[in-house]
């Protein structure tokens, strides 16, 4: 089976829509530090970066008269929710193995504590790379979400992990060969 490459994500017309919502900097820097806690934690660098990149793909606008509106986001938001259905939805489209865009789909549900019931959650390896990845790109205020990139250094960014992960993940093959 080939492999879905996280270029082929990022150029669907469907990411790029709901990445320029939620921040196209944000999602590419948060693939980068989960490629780097990936291999930090043992985890699957092409499910962590995929993972990543998509995270915030669910998040709405709310705006009232033309602004942001905070409260009504805080009170109402479901995006890791939707998030995790649509990664799920655009990975399984463009040919990703069953098992691993649910896998995906459920570190993106569980990257946020922000409406889930109180208590200790215990998640997998990856579920808690993507969790960190994204705390380390945030910004007081949710600033993270509106850092500008522009499109070519972002398609190359996106190309240079792409070849990262696959270069990682032949050398995970050859030292089960040896
Ligand atoms: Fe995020």
């Amino acid at each position: 089976m080939k492999r879905v490459t996280l270029t082929e994500i990022f150029l669907h017309p469907i990411t790029q829509k709901y990445l320029k919502r939620s921040g196209v900097a944000h999602a590419i820097a948060t693939a980068y530090h989960a490629y780097r806690l990936a291999l930090q934690y043992g985890v699957d660098v092409d499910l962590a970066t995929k993972a990543a990149l998509l995270h915030d793909i669910g998040h709405y606008e709310w705006y009232s008269n033309g602004k942001w509106d905070y409260e009504k986001y805080k009170q109402n938001d479901i995006h890791a929710i939707k998030g995790a259905a649509r990664a799920h939805k655009l990975l399984i489209r463009l040919g990703e193995h069953p098992h691993h865009a649910k896998e995906i789909a459920l570190a993106i549900l569980l990257h946020t504590d922000s409406y889930l019931p109180e208590g200790e959650l215990k998640r997998k390896p990856l579920q808690m790379v993507v969790k960190l990845a994204d705390e380390a790109d945030e910004e007081p205020g949710g600033k993270h979400h509106y850092r500008q990139i522009d499109d070519k250094l972002a398609l190359k960014k996106i190309q240079k992990l792409d070849e990262m992960v696959e270069k990682q993940m032949m050398m995970q093959k050859l030292d089960k060969i040896v």
